[in-house]
């Protein structure tokens, strides 16, 4: 496993990070048992991972606990989110006693990261003036050691609210969507992470469209007929099969968290999964070099105008 310094938040993370939430939830979503989503946990810190992100709404902090159990605190990072919807998102008495249940369910008496997760453009400035000041108290007195901040990509594929908060001093980390099949946060956000080193987790790297074919054919269809890309470049299902070959990715999967991995300004690429097979081989595939340069070029053509799906 490689590990690097999660920009100015100084914090040493893994470049895979365990993701607890997404559509798999640690296979919560789809049957797995306590323990078998606790194996999970178990079997990533012993592929090297010490990134771990959750949040209050997936049902999943009280797993993680207890997969961590027994770590030396120091050694792992935990990333957890307050919910910015309903009643009570953006009301900043309620993210004390939130922040309070999340150190109980996880054991411990401090995150290393607090997002506020899931924040629209339309309620940035209410969270800026109201929430911030309630997280750099929380900050202050060690609760946290750094603000995050995530976007919900599924509805905000062009990244109008991250756009605003890199112009921000107050996020010390981000949690952006990127994929092969969206690469609008080269421009519209890593760009200016990497001015102000601010600390980049990349989420919806595999998701359902990269994972499953059926989705990618209907998502590539759909940018097909949009106009969105130029079918002589993206031509049917096949359209990605040639980055699988000797010498190139050795399966769609792959090429997806490499494509992440060596995007300029990522630290930390997190792989939501509940099976353990799987976690090995997005493991494996965070260890490998970038995919061949002609390839990540190519990918760059073929989907320079996309910037309004998520691959959800
Ligand atoms: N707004 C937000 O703050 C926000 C939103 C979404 C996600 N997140 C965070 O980002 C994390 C990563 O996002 P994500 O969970 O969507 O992760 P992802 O790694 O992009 O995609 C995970 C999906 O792909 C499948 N998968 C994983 N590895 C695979 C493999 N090798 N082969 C085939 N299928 C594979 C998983 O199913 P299996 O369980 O079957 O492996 C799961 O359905 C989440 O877990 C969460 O922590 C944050």
């Amino acid at each position: 496993m490689d590990y690097t310094t999660l920009g100015r938040s100084g914090i040493r993370v893994s470049v895979m990070g365990l993701g607890c939430g997404g559509h798999s939830r640690l296979g919560q979503s789809y049957g797995n048992t306590e323990e078998q989503s606790v194996e999970v946990v178990r079997r990533a810190v012993d592929l090297g991972a010490n990134f771990f992100d959750t949040a209050e709404a997936y049902g999943t902090e009280e797993i993680l606990g207890r997969g961590l159990r027994g770590e030396p605190r120091g050694d792992v990072v935990i990333s957890t989110k307050r919910s910015m919807w309903g009643d009570d998102g953006l009301r900043a008495e309620g993210v004390a006693p939130a922040l309070e249940a999340s150190l109980r369910r996880l054991g411990t008496d401090y995150v290393d990261v607090y997002h506020l997760h899931g924040l629209s453009a339309q309620h940035y400035d209410r969270a800026v003036e109201e929430l911030v000041p309630e997280l750099m108290r929380l900050r202050d007195e060690g609760k946290i050691r750094s603000i995050g901040v995530t976007e919900v990509f599924s509805s905000d594929p062009g990244h109008e609210m991250l756009s605003r908060a890199v112009r921000d001093d107050c996020w010390e980390v981000i949690m952006v969507g990127h994929n092969i099949l969206n690469q609008s946060a080269r421009e519209r956000v890593l760009a200016a992470t990497q001015e102000k080193s601010i600390g980049v987790l990349i989420m919806f790297a595999v998701r359902r469209a990269l994972s499953d074919g059926t989705a990618l054919a209907e998502v590539l269809a759909d940018l097909r007929d949009r106009g969105r890309v130029d079918p002589k470049l993206v031509g049917d299902e096949t359209a990605l099969d040639f980055l699988i070959r000797e010498g190139g990715a050795t399966s769609v999967q792959d090429a997806a968290y490499r494509f992440c991995r060596y995007e300029p300004g990522v630290h930390v690429v997190l792989s939501g999964t509940g099976k353990v097979e799987h976690l090995k081989a997005n493991a494996e595939s965070l260890r490998r070099p970038p995919l061949p340069e002609a390839d990540v070029e190519r990918l760059r053509r073929m989907f320079a105008g996309v910037d309004d799906v998520s691959g959800n």
